[in-house]
């Protein structure tokens, strides 16, 4: 019988995260299957655990549950922990263990696939959602500079800040209060996913060689066409950090690493080469 991975979430139709480990499995020569298992908003823990005494040996979770997902787990990892959210569950011998791996694969994506410097940079981010909780301690890991953080409620941009502070500097501010120096802008307002973005400055991008949304989608994000308009050299969707984060996961269920190029470029939103 083939290991049994699932991805879990609401909604979770569209996730693309059964055709990224397909091929991971494919290209790593690996005996699994990997399906979407839906749950409704108040069932997590009867859902995920019912999948786990079936024999399942690993979920990856997505929204709403990466908070309800870190209270499941037997044992979370440090960047877990930090982030207060999992999105990826591995049953060990030690019980289950949580993994936060979205840091991780947004700084994967933008160092290896974008070559855009993490080290030494200042780095804006718009927004202090539950995504801006796991990567703050990723991008300081790897160097950050400086990370601002700006959100249209400052407070939950300064309770991240603080969380963080002991890791480098990361400093909270308004949206309509951020600074204008910031060599990389990553998008994190939700509302972005709908096609209304909050009417920003484009002096926030005078000095940014990048910027990245953390959404992606079949078109250019409001956010992406906002930066292209302002002449933002680089600009991309988080297509790539989605990839490299399941190839976290996947290295922690498997012990192997899958390449994501070409997982990328097979499965690219707009592309037309599904394998
Ligand atoms: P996620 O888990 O994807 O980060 P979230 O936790 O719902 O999502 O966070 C959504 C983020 O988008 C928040 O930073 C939110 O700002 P507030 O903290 O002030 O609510 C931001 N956001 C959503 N809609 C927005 C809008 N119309 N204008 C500005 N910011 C918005």
């Amino acid at each position: 019988m083939p290991d049994r991975y699932a991805v879990i979430g609401h909604p979770i139709e569209h996730s693309r995260s059964p055709d990224i480990h397909r091929l991971f499995a494919e290209q790593c020569e690996q005996s699994m299957t990997y399906t979407r298992l839906p749950a409704p908003p108040d069932a997590f823990e009867a859902v995920a655990g019912a999948f786990f005494a079936g024999g399942g040996r690993g979920l990856n979770v997505t929204l709403p549950f990466k908070q309800a997902a870190a209270a499941f787990a037997d044992r979370l990892t440090e960047r877990a922990a930090r982030a207060g959210a999992v999105n990826t569950l591995a049953t060990t011998d030690q019980g289950l263990v949580g993994d936060n791996t979205d840091g991780a694969g947004l700084v994967a994506d933008l160092t290896g696939h974008l070559g855009v410097a993490v080290a030494d940079q200042h780095i804006l981010i718009l927004g202090a959602g539950g995504a801006v909780r796991g990567v703050v301690p990723s991008l300081l890991a790897a160097g950050a500079a400086r990370i601002t953080i700006a959100n249209r409620s400052p407070d939950k941009a300064e309770t991240i800040a603080t969380a963080c502070r002991s890791m480098g500097q990361v400093t909270a501010c308004a949206l309509d209060a951020a600074p204008q120096d910031a060599d990389l802008v990553i998008n994190a307002i939700s509302a972005g996913l709908s096609g209304t973005m909050p009417a920003l400055d484009a002096s926030l991008l005078s000095q940014a060689v990048a910027a990245y949304d953390m959404i992606y989608a079949d078109q250019a994000t409001p956010f992406m066409h906002w930066a292209e308009q302002a002449g933002v050299a680089q600009v991309r969707d988080g297509f790539g950090m989605l990839v490299e984060q399941a190839a976290e996961s996947f290295q922690l269920w498997r012990g192997l690493r899958p390449e994501t190029g070409p997982v990328i470029a097979a499965l690219r939103p707009g592309t037309r080469a599904h394998a």
